[in-house]
């Protein structure tokens, strides 16, 4: 078969995306805005489920199909709601974008003094909440006869220079594992690497004017941030047919942060 423009679409699909609903300006929104554009019915999930209904709601006002779905991806019962809510209302699930992190609320947690208690937090919820919630829908997924994930790591995982990049190189690890395990049932596991984003939770992380920023511009090639929207591309690619042959993969959206030979 002779490739298609059409193999980006995703009507017909069901994706779920974490952390989708936080902040008003978050990758995780521009995701699934950017899934249901392309045609998929989305489960907006989040811990904050009073702002995943304000994204569903808003995806649903501009004709999109999506619902939301309070979840704590750090609780197998929570992540296994949340997949139920997207069989019942959608027959099942397609895609999942494990994408709900902590980063802005963790500041510059030194790896000598951390406490267990945060160290834990940190991992149940960047790492072990992505192991959740991909091992509540492969079920599902093995129904449709494959499906895809996507792990949001972070250009901040290459080097691995913070307790928040440690956290991210082992979603790396966990996507390569994934993918190894379940590339002959047809999901694909892999990971997208965005660099400096100005989402609300990246600009609390980074102001501006923060000396970071400028140490930043003259370390990225293009000289620029990413806007949330700049990721939505290379997302549909892992997504969809497009993207078959993909899988164990860091794909780095990043202006040319980390260049890697
Ligand atoms: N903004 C950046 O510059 C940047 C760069 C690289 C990677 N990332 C990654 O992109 C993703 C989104 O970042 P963002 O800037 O939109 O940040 P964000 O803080 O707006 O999004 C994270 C979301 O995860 C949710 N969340 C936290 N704990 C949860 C839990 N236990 N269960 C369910 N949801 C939970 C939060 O409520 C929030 O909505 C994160 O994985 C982040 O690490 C961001």
């Amino acid at each position: 078969m002779s490739f298609s423009i059409d193999q980006f679409q995703l009507a017909g699909k069901v994706a779920i995306v974490t952390g989708a609903g936080g902040r008003g300006n978050s990758i995780g929104r521009a995701y699934a805005f950017g899934l249901a554009n392309a045609g998929a019915s989305v489960v907006v999930a989040d811990i904050n489920g009073e702002g995943a209904k304000l994204v569903a709601d808003e995806i649903a006002a501009a004709g999109g199909k999506a619902i939301s779905a309070q979840v704590d991806i750090t609780k197998p019962e929570s992540a296994a709601a949340m997949v139920k809510t997207a069989v019942d209302a959608f027959g099942g699930v397609d895609i999942l974008v494990n994408n709900a992190a902590l980063m802005a609320e963790l500041g510059s947690l030194q790896a000598a003094t951390i406490s267990l208690d945060d160290w834990n937090r940190i991992f149940n919820v960047n790492l072990t909440g992505a192991l959740i919630c991909s091992q509540a829908v492969v079920p599902e997924m093995r129904k449709r006869g494959g499906g895809k994930i996507i792990n949001q790591t972070s250009g901040g995982a290459f080097p691995a220079a913070s307790v928040y990049g440690i956290s991210k190189l082992a979603l790396v690890g966990l996507t390569t594992t994934l993918a190894r395990q379940l590339g002959r049932e047809k999901i694909n596991v892999n990971a997208i690497a965005p660099g400096n984003v100005t989402s609300d939770a990246g600009r609390a992380l980074t102001p501006d004017d923060s000396p970071f920023i400028k140490f930043l511009e003259m370390s990225v090639a293009m000289r620029v941030r990413g806007a949330p929207d700049e990721l939505v591309g290379s997302l549909l690619l892992l997504c969809s047919a497009a993207g078959d042959w993909i899988t164990g993969q860091v794909l780095h959206v990043d202006g040319g942060w980390v260049l890697r030979p």
